[in-house]
Order: structure tokens, then sequence, then C-alpha cells
């Protein structure tokens, strides 16, 4: 299994995440309004994992430029439709990950990861790169499950329902050891929040700045 394995994974649903209700609209809500405010007029802004781009077209508008990518070719086509069907002049969608294809080191102002990093394989390497991506003071703003503080038959079901083709890859790891890669990876965790609408998702908001405020 592969990255290759994933992209197919994710071109194969693609239609159907497009589909998709969102599960706690209040939740997401909360997230697209926290990541706004943080971010300004002339910010360059990288958003890894975008999915079918629902986020990046609500965001592209307030920044300067925002280049929005996925592993997924299926995944991209949708956003690129929506896109035509509503233009943003700072929006552009790519398929690209954060291992390679991204070139331009150094120069974001912020990168944006939602429901993304429990999807990669090299969590730690993933991160390093991220920090590499952004310039001094960047911030990396993400959302994501952690499924070592959920119910531990999920994690169980999991190698079954891949085999299936029902799931994709997904790393296992707790908020407190996500916290701490973020760390290792270079970042000074600035907060940790849970945007839920009701109790506790166990997807925490994590806010991380490169070095020294911007
Ligand atoms: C659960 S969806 C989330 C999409 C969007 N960020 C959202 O919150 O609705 C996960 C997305 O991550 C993408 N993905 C999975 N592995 C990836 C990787 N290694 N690099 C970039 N994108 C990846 C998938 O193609 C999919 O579009």
């Amino acid at each position: 299994m592969s990255t290759a394995s994933d992209a197919r994974f994710w071109d194969r649903i693609s239609r159907r995440y497009a589909n998709d209700a969102i599960a706690d609209q209040g939740g997401y809500e909360r997230t697209l309004e926290r990541t706004r405010a943080l971010l300004r007029p002339d910010d360059h802004v990288l958003e890894l994992g975008c999915g079918t781009g629902s986020t990046a077209l609500r965001l592209a508008g307030d920044v300067r430029r925002y280049l929005a990518t996925d592993l997924s070719a299926g995944m991209i086509a949708i956003a690129r439709e929506k896109l035509s069907a509503s233009p943003v002049p700072a929006l552009a969608f790519e398929v690209a990950t954060a291992d390679d294809s991204i070139r331009e080191t150094g120069c974001f102002n912020a990168v944006l990861g939602f429901n993304y990093l429990h999807l990669i394989r090299d969590v730690p390497g993933t991160l390093r790169r991220v920090h590499g991506l952004l310039a001094p003071g960047g911030l990396f703003i993400t959302k994501t499950a952690c499924l070592g503080d959920m119910n531990p038959l999920l994690s169980l079901a999991l190698p079954g329902m891949r085999l299936i083709g029902k799931a994709p890859y997904v790393s296992v790891f707790r908020q407190a050891e996500l916290r701490e890669r973020v760390s290792a990876a270079g970042f000074e965790v600035l907060a940790v929040e849970n945007h839920a609408s009701r109790g506790n998702d166990r997807r925490p908001f994590i806010l991380a700045r490169k070095g020294s405020p911007r």
C-alpha cells in the first residue's frame, strides 16, 4: 500500500464525498471563522488535503494568494468545477502533496490542513516539510482526528475496512502525541482548541507558528 493507492481510494469516493453533508456545521463554521481571523490580506496561503475545495472557496477571497492542493485528481477536478462556477481570482487548485510537488520553500505565510494529518503515512516528515514551506513567523493551522483518543473499536476495525476498500490509510495518534510531534518539527504551539458544537469530537484545532511573531 502506498500514496498511489491512497489517491485511488480518494479518487473513487470523491463524488460521494462532495455530496456528503458536513457532520458538525457549527464546528466547521467556528474553525472557518477562527482561521479567517488569523489570515491577513497580503498572505500567501497553502492548503494541504483541500478535498473538493469548500474551505478554500470560503477563505481565498480574503488573502493575496491561496494555493489549494490535494493528493486526489478526482477531488481537485470537483474543486475546479466549483471554482469555475464561482471564480475567486486569488485561488488555484493543484494536485500536489507536501512531500514533493510544492517547490516554493519558505514563502507561505500560512499552511492549512483540515481533516488531513491523520491520513498521512509519515506525519513527522510531513510536519517538517510544512515547517520548511512556511516563511519565518508563518502559521500552521490544522484540525484533525486523533483516533488514539476515540473508541478503540474504531482503530481495531480499520485494518479490515481498509482491506475491503471501505477506509483509507489512517494514522492513529492521541492529541498529546500530535501536539508533541508539531513541536518536534520546530513549531511553537500557540493554541489547542475544541471547536465541536456538541461535546468533544476529538479533532483538536491546533495553531502553531514557525519562529518569532510575524
Ligand atoms: C477527509 S478529506 C478532507 C478534505 C477537506 N480538507 C475537508 O476538511 O473537507 C481528506 C483529503 O485529504 C486528501 N489526502 C489524503 N492523503 C493525502 C496526502 N498524502 N497528501 C495530500 N492530500 C491527501 C484526500 O484526497 C482527501 O481529499
